[in-house]
C-alpha cells in the first residue's frame, strides 16, 4: 500500500518551497501518492474558509502532511476565525499535534551566513521541543472595554498538568536520542502557568534519571542562544516561547530558510513544515530557500513513514549541496528556489 501524503502548499512562498520538497520526496523512489488541497488565504479565496472541510478531510486521511506556509497582509482585515493562520492552528488542534520538533544546527559552510561570529555559530546543534496545542494560543480570547472605558484585549495563558507532562516526556525522550541534556525554558518567576510547567517537568524527570535536566527563564534563554548556543542540547518550552526562540535559533544557524519542523501527536501521523512563514516580501520571485521545506520532508520520512535511511540521504544531500557552495539569496548566494533544489536532487 502506498503512503498518502497530503500536500498543502498555502500562500506566498509556501507553494514554491512545498513543490521542491515534493520533488525530493518523489525522487526517493518510495511508494508515495500525493494529494494536494488549498489551505490558508488560497483556500479562503477558493472556498471562503482557510481550512475547508475537504482539506481537513484530506489531512485526516493522509499518513502525513507536507505543509508550505500560510498568511498574507491582504487578509488582516478579516475576523480572526477566517484569517489564513487559523488553518495551521486548526490543523494542529484537530489532529492533536501537540509536539513540535524544531531542530537547529549549522550546516558546514554556513558559518558566514549566521548572524553570530563563525566560531560561535559553528557550535549550534539543538532541538527545540515546542508545545503546540496549548498556551496563550488556545486560551480564551476576547475583546471588550475596561472599567475605565478603554478598549481591551485578552488572551488567556493556560496549561494543565497533563498537557505539560506529555510534552515534557517528548522533551526527555528526544534528549535520550541525543546528548541526554534537557533545558526546560519558562518564566516561572512571574507566570503561574510557568510555575505549574516547572513543577510538572520536575515530576516527570523522575522517570528519566539518565537525562540531565536544567531550567532557564525565557529571557535568559534568548540571551544564551546568541551568547553560547552550543550549551543547549534539547530545549522544551511552551507554545509562545518556542515560536519566538526557534526563529531566533534559525538566524544563529544561518537563515530562517534552513529550519524544518515536525508536528507530532499520539499516532504516527505528523505535519511537516518549515518554521518560516509565507514571506510575502519575496513571494513569486523564485528567491525562497527551499532547504527548510526539503528538510521537513526528510523529517516526514523519518517520523511518519519509518524511512530513516531515506531521510538520512536527503539530509546528506542538503549538507553536500551547502558544502559545495550552493546558496540562495538569504545565504548570500544567487541560486533560485528551483536551482537550489536541483543541486540537492543532484546529490540524492
Ligand atoms: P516570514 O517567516 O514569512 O518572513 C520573515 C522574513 O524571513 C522575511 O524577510 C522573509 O523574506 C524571510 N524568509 C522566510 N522564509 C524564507 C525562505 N525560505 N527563504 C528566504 N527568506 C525567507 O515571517 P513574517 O514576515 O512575520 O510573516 C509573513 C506571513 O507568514 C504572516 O502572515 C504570518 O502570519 C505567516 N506565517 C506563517 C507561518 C506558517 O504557515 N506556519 C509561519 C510564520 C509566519
Ligand atoms: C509558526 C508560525 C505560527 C505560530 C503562526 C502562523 C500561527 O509562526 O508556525 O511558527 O505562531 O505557531
Ligand atoms: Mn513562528
Amino acid at each position: 500500500m502506498p503512503h498518502l501524503i497530503a500536500v498543502l502548499p498555502g500562500d506566498g512562498i509556501g507553494p514554491e518551497v512545498a513543490a521542491e520538497a515534493r520533488r525530493v520526496l518523489e525522487a526517493t523512489g518510495l511508494d508515495l501518492v500525493f494529494e494536494e488541497a488549498p489551505v490558508g488565504g488560497a483556500a479562503y479565496d477558493a472556498a471562503g474558509h482557510p481550512l475547508p472541510p475537504a482539506t481537513l478531510d484530506l489531512a485526516h486521511r493522509a499518513d502525513a502532511i507536507l505543509f508550505g506556509a500560510v498568511g498574507d497582509a491582504r487578509y488582516d482585515g478579516l475576523e480572526r476565525a477566517l484569517r489564513p493562520e487559523q488553518a495551521i492552528l486548526g490543523l494542529r488542534k484537530e489532529l492533536g499535534l501537540f509536539a513540535n520538533l524544531r531542530p537547529a544546527k549549522l550546516f558546514n559552510g554556513l558559518e558566514d551566513a549566521s548572524a553570530l561570529r563563525p566560531e560561535i555559530a559553528a557550535t549550534i546543534d539543538l532541538v527545540i521541543v515546542r508545545e503546540l496545542t496549548g498556551d496563550v494560543y488556545f486560551g480564551l480570547k476576547s475583546r471588550g472595554t475596561s472599567a475605565e472605558g478603554l478598549r481591551e484585549g485578552r488572551d488567556l495563558m493556560r496549561y494543565d498538568e497533563a498537557e505539560v507532562a506529555r510534552i515534557a516526556r517528548v522533551g526527555f525522550e528526544t534528549a535520550r536520542t541525543r546528548g541526554s541534556r534537557l533545558c526546560s525554558v519558562d518564566k516561572a518567576n512571574v507566570l503561574e502557568t510557568s510555575q505549574l510547567w516547572r513543577d510538572v517537568v520536575i515530576e516527570v524527570a523522575a522517570d528519566y534519571p539518565d537525562v540531565a535536566l536544567t531550567h532557564m527563564y525565557v529571557d535568559n534563554a534568548a540571551m544564551q542562544l546568541v551568547r553560547d548556543p552550543g550549551q543547549f542540547d534539547v530545549i522544551v518550552t511552551g507554545n509562545l516561547f518556542g515560536d519566538i526562540l526557534s526563529d531566533q535559533a534559525s538566524m544563529c544557524a544561518g537563515s530562517i530558510g534552513m529550519l524544518p519542523s515536525a508536528a507530532l501527536g499520539a499516532t504516527g501521523k505528523g505535519l511537516y513544515e518549515p518554521i518560516h512563514g509565507s514571506a510575502p516580501d519575496i513571494a513569486g520571485q523564485g528567491k525562497a530557500n527551499p532547504c527548510a521545506a526539503i528538510l521537513s520532508a526528510a523529517m516526514l520520512l523519518r517520523h511518519s513513514l519509518g524511512e530513516a535511511a531515506a531521510a538520512d540521504r536527503i539530509e546528506a544531500a542538503v549538507a553536500a549541496a551547502i558544502a559545495g557552495g550552493a546558496r540562495t539569496a538569504d545565504l548570500g548566494g544567487n541560486l533560485s528556489t528551483r536551482g537550489m533544489a536541483d543541486r540537492i536532487l543532484a546529490g540524492l
